[in-house]
C-alpha cells in the first residue's frame, strides 16, 4: 500500500456481525461481543501503523437498549471491563479516549470510568479513539438544535448567524474532523443512524467479514480501497 496517497484522517467503524459470528459457532450471542474486543485492538494497532489520527467506533446505539436485558447487561459489563483493562494500553500508546452519545443513560459506574479515562488520556496525541455509546445520529441533531435554540433565546446567537460550522460545533463530535471513510462489517449496506451529519461525503466500505474476524489486514484492505476512490465532494473531476 502506498501509505502517503490520500491517507484517511478519520475512519469510522460500524462493528457488525457479532451475533452471527456466535450463531455460526453455536455459541451464545454474547460470545461474539466478547470476541469483538480483540478486533478493536487490531484496528487500533493498524491505525497506529498507518498513523491515522482519528478512529470512531459504534459500540452501542440508542436502539440497542431494546435488546434482551441479558445482552444489554453483558455489553455493559464488557464495556466496564474494557474501560478498566485497556486503559493502561491506551495510555501507553498515546491514545486519547473520548465518548459520544447520550452517555448519561449508561450505568453511573460506567459514566465514572468513562470520565476517568477521558481525563487521564486528554493530553495524548497519537490517536483519538472516540467510542459511540448510547448513540443516535438523529438524537445528536436534536440535542444540537436544542443547544443552538437556547443560545438564540438567551440572545447569545442570531438566527442569521447559524451556519454549517455552527451546527458542527454543537454536535457531540465537536472538534473532530468529519470521517473520510466508514467501514461496516458483515455485509449490511446501511448507515444505521451513525454520524448522519458528519458522513455527508464519507466514502463507505462494506466488507462481508464479521466483526470478530476483522483483523489488521482487513483494515488495510479498506484503506487501500479508499485510496483508489476519487472523492469529488459534489463536483466533477474537472473542477477539483
Ligand atoms: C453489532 O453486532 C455489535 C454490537 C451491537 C456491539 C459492538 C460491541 C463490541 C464489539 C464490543 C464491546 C465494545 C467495547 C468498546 C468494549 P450484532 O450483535 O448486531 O450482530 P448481528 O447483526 O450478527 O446480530
Amino acid at each position: 500500500m502506498t501509505t502517503n496517497a490520500l491517507r484517511p484522517r478519520h475512519i469510522a467503524v460500524i462493528m457488525d456481525g457479532n451475533g452471527r459470528w456466535a450463531e455460526q459457532r453455536r455459541l451464545p450471542r454474547i460470545e461474539g461481543h466478547r470476541a469483538g474486543v480483540e478486533s478493536i485492538r487490531e484496528v487500533l494497532r493498524a491505525a497506529h501503523e498507518l498513523e491515522i489520527p482519528y478512529i470512531t467506533l459504534y459500540a452501542f446505539s440508542n436502539e440497542n437498549w431494546h435488546r434482551p436485558k441479558e445482552e444489554v447487561n453483558f455489553l455493559m459489563r464488557l464495556l466496564s471491563d474494557y474501560l478498566d483493562k485497556e486503559f493502561e494500553e491506551l495510555h501507553k500508546n498515546n491514545i486519547r479516549f473520548q465518548a459520544i452519545g447520550r452517555t448519561d443513560m449508561l450505568p453511573e459506574e460506567i459514566q465514572k470510568k468513562i470520565e476517568k479515562n477521558i481525563k487521564a488520556t486528554e493530553h495524548n496525541t497519537a490517536l483519538t479513539l472516540t467510542v459511540a455509546l448510547s448513540y443516535s445520529g438523529r438524537l445528536e441533531l436534536v440535542d444540537a438544535v436544542k443547544k443552538i435554540s437556547e443560545k438564540v433565546a438567551r440572545g447569545q446567537l442570531r438566527t442569521s448567524e447559524i451556519t454549517e460550522a455552527v451546527v458542527s460545533e454543537h454536535l457531540y463530535t465537536q472538534g473532530l474532523p468529519d470521517p473520510d471513510l466508514l467501514i461496516r462489517t458483515s455485509g449490511e449496506m446501511r448507515i444505521s443512524n451513525f454520524l448522519l451529519w458528519q458522513m455527508s461525503y464519507t466514502e463507505i466500505y462494506v466488507t462481508d467479514v464479521l466483526w470478530p474476524d476483522f483483523r489488521k489486514q482487513h483494515f488495510f484492505e479498506a484503506v487501500e480501497a479508499y485510496q483508489k476512490r476519487e472523492r469529488r465532494f459534489g463536483r466533477t473531476h474537472l473542477t477539483r
